[in-house]
């Protein structure tokens, strides 16, 4: 993957940020075989990705899966829901990975910092490599007293500037991946404005620093949220019931459809946060087609790494049904609510695509390589990550209980407020253009959720 560049004139009154070293909050380095050389002129050319929100619960499993394919890891994690403990877990599984295939450690990095705090242009300068480029020697001056002379081209140019040297920053990271986002729907309708804050201000400021340092290679964490009330077709979502520019497709019966852009039935500002980014992602890669940005919808992640060492570990009280149903294997919580037991499926609970998080993280590489090999076919490109298979609540119920042997109570009570009854990814597009495929099934991610809450249960 190659390195990102970006051209400026280096001039005695406006030096690199790197010069100006302020301390971001926490820095970590790993390794000291790459180093973050605050001025690594035509230094190493090692490239990182960045991973944003890296300690997260899909974010830590996605920089194990990065390791394990040879990438350096840049992590920044301002830990508002995440612990740095997970760091150490996914670094020694790393290890134990390389390790077990005779292969080189890659270098983990990790910065405790808010990926909107103005810290983060030092730390992108602190990974660019600065060439200086030669410039052909200026012509005599003809006018003695001023320094404005006029060029080939007719332009104005003051010829002290032509003369400095020019220099070439090209950004060791390669690519980014942005999980940092706040994610909890009942948060968000309580305090719109901390969601609207991180999850859209937080990536407008975020994307110009990036085209600042030349960084164009962006993956994005979305969700099939996005789909709304769609959702509710009863059918395998495809990715074309929700666009940000008008498109044509062909549909199933063959004949070919326009969509306009929009959706109906975004239920809170946790899923309007996300039409929103990927509406400005899509508008940002019209503008500037060198842009080579993936919005990756997130069906519902589960399950945890199969060593039971790295799972879901969140600092705010879960409220997705597997996290839930692990409070109650573990006793902290007596019994299971069933939120609707009336929707139009087979046992009339609600139907979803659970994917295993190993999957999910795997799919992030995916598009890194389908970006660097020119299979995403558009500069902004979204694809479902999912199974393409819908379980119900009791399924996962049963399933859960099957893993872990136990009986877990349950009871039945109303619809939640912004439920959908069905949910499941058509996952067409990221077969082909991404070349990646779930291969877990649900009993897979709930043995791995079971060996994940009993390890804890021993740790605490
Ligand atoms: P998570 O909360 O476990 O991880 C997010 C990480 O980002 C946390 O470690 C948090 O500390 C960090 N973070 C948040 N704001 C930050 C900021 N301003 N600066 C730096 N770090 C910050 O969530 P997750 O489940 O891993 O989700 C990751 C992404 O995927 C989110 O964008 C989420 O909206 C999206 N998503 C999640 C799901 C799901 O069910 N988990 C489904 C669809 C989409
Ligand atoms: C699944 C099913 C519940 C808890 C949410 C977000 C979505 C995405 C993924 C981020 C539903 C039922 C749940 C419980 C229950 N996140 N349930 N008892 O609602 O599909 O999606 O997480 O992008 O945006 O909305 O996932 O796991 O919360 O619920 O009966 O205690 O389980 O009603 O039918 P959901 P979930």
């Amino acid at each position: 993957m190659s390195s990102s560049s970006s051209t400026y004139s280096l001039s005695p009154s406006i030096t690199p940020e790197v010069l100006n070293t302020p301390g971001t909050q926490r820095s970590v380095l790993f390794d000291d075989d790459v180093v973050a050389d605050p001025l690594n002129i035509d230094g190493s050319t090692s490239t990182f990705i960045m991973v944003v929100g890296g300690l997260g619960y899909i974010g830590s499993h996605t920089v194990l899966e990065l390791l394990k394919e040879g990438y350096n890891v840049l992590v920044i994690d301002d830990l508002s829901n995440s612990y740095e403990t997970v760091l150490n877990r996914v670094r020694g599984l790393a290890i134990d990975f390389c390790t077990a295939h005779g292969r080189r450690m890659p270098a983990l990095h990790f910065r405790q910092l808010d990926y909107r705090s103005a810290h983060m242009k030092t730390v992108l300068a602190s990974y660019s490599s600065y060439s200086i480029i030669s410039k052909p020697a200026p012509a005599p001056a003809r006018f003695p007293y001023s320094t404005l002379q006029r060029t080939d081209s007719g332009i104005d140019m003051d010829m002290d500037d032509a003369q400095e040297p020019a220099v070439e920053r090209l950004s060791r990271i390669s690519g980014v991946i942005h999980f940092a986002a706040y994610k909890s729907v009942e948060e968000s309708i309580r305090m719109p404005l901390r969601y609207y804050s991180n999850n859209v201000c937080g990536l407008v400021d975020f994307l110009g620093l990036l085209e600042e340092f030349g960084i164009k290679n962006f993956v994005f964490s979305s969700s099939a949220t996005v789909y709304g009330e769609g959702a509710n077709c009863g059918l395998p979502l495809r990715e074309e019931l929700c666009v940000h520019h008008p498109e044509s497709f062909l549909d199933s019966d063959g004949a070919e459809r326009r969509v306009l852009p929009g959706v109906l039935g975004l239920t809170s500002p946790y899923g309007r946060s996300k039409f929103m980014c990927e509406s400005i992602l899509a508008d940002l890669a019209l503008s500037d087609p060198t842009w080579s940005i993936t919005a990756l919808r997130y069906f519902n992640p589960v399950g945890c790494h199969e060593s039971g060492i790295l799972g879901e570990d969140p600092r705010q009280k879960p409220s997705n049904l597997i996290p839930v149903i692990a409070t109650v294997l573990t006793g902290t919580k007596p019994v299971l609510d069933i939120f609707g037991t009336d929707w139009n499926t087979p046992d009339g609970t609600a139907v979803r695509d659970f994917i295993h998080v190993v999957d999910l993280a795997r799919g992030h590489i995916a598009a890194l390589a389908a970006s660097t090999a020119g299979r995403t076919l558009a500069p902004f490109r979204t694809y479902n990550l999912g199974t393409g298979r819908g379980h119900t609540v009791r399924e996962v119920l049963q399933s859960l209980e099957d893993a872990s042997q136990r009986k877990i109570p349950v009871r039945e009570v109303g619809r939640r407020a912004g439920d959908v009854g069905f949910c499941v990814a058509e996952v067409r597009r990221a077969e082909t253009e991404l070349q990646w495929k779930a291969e877990r099934s649900l009993n897979d991610c709930s043995g791995d959720v079971w060996n994940f809450t009993k390890a804890r249960c021993v740790e605490s």
